[in-house]
């Protein structure tokens, strides 16, 4: 059994310690705005944070996060859009949406340490994949929600 806080809720898995967490929040908690994309690491689109990082979760066995908590999309705003979700709106930057919550995952994360990330620190930081062209707009949007 293993024990972590998903969204501020303490949950106990009974799965295998080397499922990936984004199969135990998608399959046994039902958050399925975390997305799987690749599954080795490489396009972000299972991006949640745990303990204020943000991480692949797809890299993440759930044995190596006990008593941690983690944060998904779902859990990014109680009550009302994170600025980093108003700003991908207003910006106009979703298309398919399908990357969108990693993005904001990363994003959020990224304002948490930098109020006011330059363009570059943003391309830097920001390696999450989207097939459909959206950077652009996307840096636009960090600076908004900056
Ligand atoms: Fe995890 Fe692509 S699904 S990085």
């Amino acid at each position: 059994m293993t024990r972590f806080t998903v969204n501020n809720q303490p949950i106990e898995y009974r799965l295998d310690p080397q499922t990936p967490l984004l199969w135990a929040l998608r399959d046994a908690s039902n958050l399925t705005g975390t997305k799987y994309g690749c599954g080795s690491g490489e396009c972000g689109a299972c991006t949640v944070d745990i303990d204020g990082v943000p991480r692949r979760s797809c890299q993440v066995p759930i044995g190596t996060i006990e008593g941690t908590f983690v944060t998904t999309i779902e859990g990014l705003s109680r009550d009302r859009s994170h600025p980093v979700q108003a700003a991908l709106i207003a910006s106009n930057v979703p298309q398919c949406g399908y990357c969108i919550p990693g993005i904001a995952m990363a994003a959020a994360a990224l304002l948490r340490r930098d109020r006011a990330p330059s363009d570059e620190a943003i391309h830097e930081t920001l390696s999450n994949l989207c097939r459909c062209g959206i950077q652009p707009r996307l840096v636009d949007a960090i600076n908004r929600a900056a």
